[in-house]
């Protein structure tokens, strides 16, 4: 018995030694791909590649991206070629290269890495994830959501979410309890982001542990078997469709599919129109005659625009808030210019006023290059692609990235870059540095649909803090860590705000 038990695990470990032999062989082949061109290669490691171990603690692919950056930059390379385990990934340095990619040679890298299956899974068929005609029909459907009429439309309703954000606030101060503003941020963004493209009170400021939030963070969750799922569907997107593999978990796409129903029904039978984007989508639905498929478009279209904006939006007022609290005499200057544009205005934030807000736009300029909530852009190559000025081709199928946290964070263009300095925005400054080392909303075709959207919430949110509050960093924060596991750039650890009322 016991040597049936011995051979039998001798053969475990043997056919296991075996494929870890097997695999190896593979991964070392696959690492000689970037020696046939004239470019500079950082050296893999087995099984990671050129860019570390995911479990070390103190680093994420967002810092490992911008040390790639850096390594480079060093070498005096203008590009270089990295390995992700055993894909060859090719990395854009110098401006102009970051530059063509995005802009002048957009069509050849317009793809993202992402799955999406119209068929078996709906929810993943959206502006995010698809390409070609299809990307620019969603883009071209989309893009009137977000003109300065329909921002402003919408203005009042995000006022009355700031009006509830400074009066929870203000409750914290009368218990004399510290801020933890990651969570009351995440709250608000999340019941304006809900309010306006689902067409929901989702009350999160008032009930923190509500499904919208609970659902909203599933949004972003990878489980370990979702993650293998989207890993192995972007490696072989045409074998997953024909699988008719699902990666949106299926009770999120039940839990928005529902509530959206809901107010869609509500909203036709009491024939009330409000000013969102749920409304707009519904009018852009309007002529598709499968009352069905009409349904889901909207619940997808109205879903894309929660989970596209809830983080990034949230973290950015995060990110700014704790900046503001680290440094007194900005947090001031920023609040001497509030006020005086306030008085011009009885007082009243509106739109107009904030537009005045110069040194605002600036504090937000800032905030997100030092923190941009997308920190790594990956496009994968169209067709065989040759770099301008070098000897490279880039083959198709080959993904190309840009650190731009690396870029954010280089001293050529942003002298002492962990300095927190708004004045790097004035427009002299601004004009000194090359076009594309300034990328938070990426540049170029598909960049953020919604910039000016995003940027109104945290002008917003920033101007009625000011107004009401003077605040500091609570000494229970620590040294904030960012988020290693996030597909965002942002902290992981809680940040703790004592605010005081003006
Ligand atoms: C400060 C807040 C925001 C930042 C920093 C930000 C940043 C970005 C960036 C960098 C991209 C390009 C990503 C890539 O190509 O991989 C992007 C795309 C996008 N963003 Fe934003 N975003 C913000 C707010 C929002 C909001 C509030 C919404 C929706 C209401 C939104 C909707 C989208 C959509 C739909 C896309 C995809 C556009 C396309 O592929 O054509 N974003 N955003």
């Amino acid at each position: 018995m016991e040597s049936i038990l011995l051979s039998v695990l001798m053969t475990i470990l043997a056919t296991l030694g075996m494929g870890i032999l097997l695999i190896y062989i593979i991964f070392k082949q696959r690492y000689t791909y970037w020696d046939d061109f004239d470019i500079a290669v950082k050296r893999p490691q087995f099984p990671y590649g050129s860019l570390g171990s995911p479990f070390n603690k103190t680093s994420s692919a967002h810092t490992a991206m911008a040390d790639v950056y850096k390594y480079f930059k060093k070498n005096k390379q203008k590009q270089g070629g990295i390995y992700v385990y055993c894909s060859p990934l090719y990395v854009a340095i110098d401006p102009v290269i970051v530059k063509n990619i995005l802009i002048k040679d957009f069509n050849y890298f317009s793809e993202r890495l992402a799955y999406y299956n119209k068929k078996s899974d709906p929810f993943s068929f959206t502006i995010l994830t698809t390409s070609g005609q299809e990307w620019k029909d969603m883009r071209t459907k989309l893009t009137p959501l977000f003109t300065i009429n329909k921002l402003k439309t919408m203005f009042p309703l995000l006022q009355i979410h700031n009006d509830r954000f400074v009066k929870k606030i203000d409750d914290y101060v009368k218990r004399m309890e510290p801020v933890e503003i990651k969570n009351l941020a995440g709250c608000m963004i999340t019941d304006i982001i809900g309010s306006c493209s689902l067409g929901v009170e989702c009350n999160s400021l008032e009930y923190p542990n509500c499904n919208f939030r609970k659902f909203g963070k599933r949004l972003f969750h990878f489980s370990l078997f979702r993650l293998l799922k989207a890993t192995f569907s972007r490696g072989f997107p045409n074998l997953a469709r024909s699988l008719g593999l699902v990666v949106f978990p299926r009770d999120v796409s039940h839990f928005f599919m529902k509530i959206v129903d809901e107010v869609v029904d509500y909203r036709i039978k009491n024939n009330i129109k409000y000013n969102d984007f749920l409304q707009s989508i519904m009018e852009l639905e309007k002529s598709e005659k499968d009352e069905r498929v009409k349904r889901t478009n909207i619940a997808v279209q109205s879903t894309v625009l929660f989970s596209a904006g809830f983080d990034s939006t949230s973290s950015t007022l995060t990110d700014a808030v704790y900046e503001l609290g680290c440094n007194p005499e900005i947090q001031e200057k920023l609040r001497k210019e509030v006020t005086s544009v306030l008085e011009r205005h009885n007082g009243v934030i509106t739109y107009e006023a904030l537009i005045e807000m110069e040194y605002l736009n600036r504090v937000i300029d800032e905030t997100l290059r030092k923190y941009p909530a997308v920190s790594i852009l990956f496009r994968k190559c169209a067709q065989d692609y040759h770099v301008e000025g070098t000897n490279i081709t880039i083959e198709k199928g080959v993904i190309a990235c840009i650190s731009i946290l690396g870029i954010h964070m280089d001293p050529e263009y942003y002298p002492n870059p962990e300095v927190f300095d708004p004045e790097r925005f004035t427009e002299i400054n601004k004009s000194k540095r090359p076009p594309c080392t300034y990328l938070p909303f990426i540049e170029g075709p598909r960049n953020c649909i919604a910039l000016k959207f995003g940027l109104l919430q945290v002008k917003l949110a920033l101007a009625n803090i000011l107004k009401n509050f003077k605040f500091s960093i609570n000494s229970k924060t620590g040294i904030p860590v960012m988020d290693s596991k996030a597909f965002t750039y942002r902290f992981s650890s809680d940040i703790y705000v004592d605010f005081e009322k003006i």
